[in-house]
């Protein structure tokens, strides 16, 4: 893992306490469904946007959502965390959600928590530490997104070629890159060192060996991104027909052939759930 450039903690902005709290939630694995509502249910104008985006995503399929518990019931609670920290994120943003390419920051986070979630369920593995580790893998983005506001913004409308320029940019212009200020911010909360782990070298190939949680991570974002879920710059047409058949080779051998074999099914989910929330956090 490269060490990305360290920062004060001191200087960073804090990530508001409704959207941390449900953070915090998100990757405890043993919290309780009465533990998340309780937190959501602290802020009113969070709790109803939480049923209204739950009901847009999920309308026609599940019907009509009309609790926390209920929601919890159906989506699972990582599902409704994922949400909330949306919405709690959402409403300190203020007009810089407007910005498309902001919305789809929080896609991505989204999209790759619910490609390693799905990844996890094909290998048979534990589904909850991947999906808390890619809903916040790039939570490092929005840490600057809240200190430097519509200068991150242009920079995300700028892009760069290569990911490795976007975070040369960001050094150049911040100080810190997303890599390093996510990992900051999730040592600070004191949430479990993998992620941090996660957040800090989401952008390096696993090493052989590397626990799965890091491994499924860095192959979900990459996946999500080949499915053109939550990129901010996304080229239809450029987007390979299986996004995993460039990424299993940095998994162990005996993942390889159960995701090439399950990559539509795998696909249509999450394409199919992100495009719910696209439209819901319009
Ligand atoms: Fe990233
Ligand atoms: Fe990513």
């Amino acid at each position: 893992m490269s060490t990305p450039t360290r920062a004060a903690h001191e200087e960073m902005p804090p990530i508001p306490a409704t959207a941390t709290a449900i953070l915090r939630l998100a990757s405890n694995e043993r919290v309780g469904v009465d533990e998340i509502v309780d937190t959501i249910s602290t802020d009113a104008a969070i709790l109803s946007e939480v049923l209204r985006v739950a009901n847009l995503a999920f309308v026609g399929v599940r019907g009509e959502v009309t609790s926390l518990k209920q929601a919890a019931l159906f989506l699972g609670f990582k599902r409704v965390a994922g949400i909330a920290a949306a919405v709690a994120l959402r409403s300190s943003l203020g007009s810089l959600w407007s910005a498309q390419e902001v919305r789809r920051c929080w896609l991505h986070n989204l999209a790759t928590a619910l490609t390693a979630e799905q990844m996890a369920l094909v290998l048979r593995l534990s589904p909850d530490e991947v999906y808390s580790a890619g809903l916040v893998h790039d939570i490092g983005r929005f840490v600057l997104i809240i200190k430097h506001r519509n200068e991150y913004v242009r920079l995300l409308r700028e892009r760069p070629a290569e990911e490795k320029d976007f975070r040369l940019r960001e050094r150049e212009r911040f100080k810190i890159d997303h890599t390093a200020a996510g990992r900051d911010l999730l040592l600070s909360l004191g949430l479990p060192p993998v992620l941090a782990q996660v957040a800090a070298g989401h952008h390096d190939t696993p090493r052989r060996g590397a626990s799965d949680t890091i491994a499924l991570t860095h192959v979900a974002c990459r996946a999500a991104t080949a499915m053109g879920c939550g990129t901010i710059h996304v080229d239809q047409d450029q987007l390979p027909e299986n996004p995993f058949t460039d990424l299993v080779d940095l998994l162990p051998a005996d993942h390889r052939e159960p995701l090439l074999r399950n990559a539509e099914s795998l696909k249509n989910v999450v394409t199919t759930l992100v495009g719910a929330y696209e439209r819901a956090f319009s």
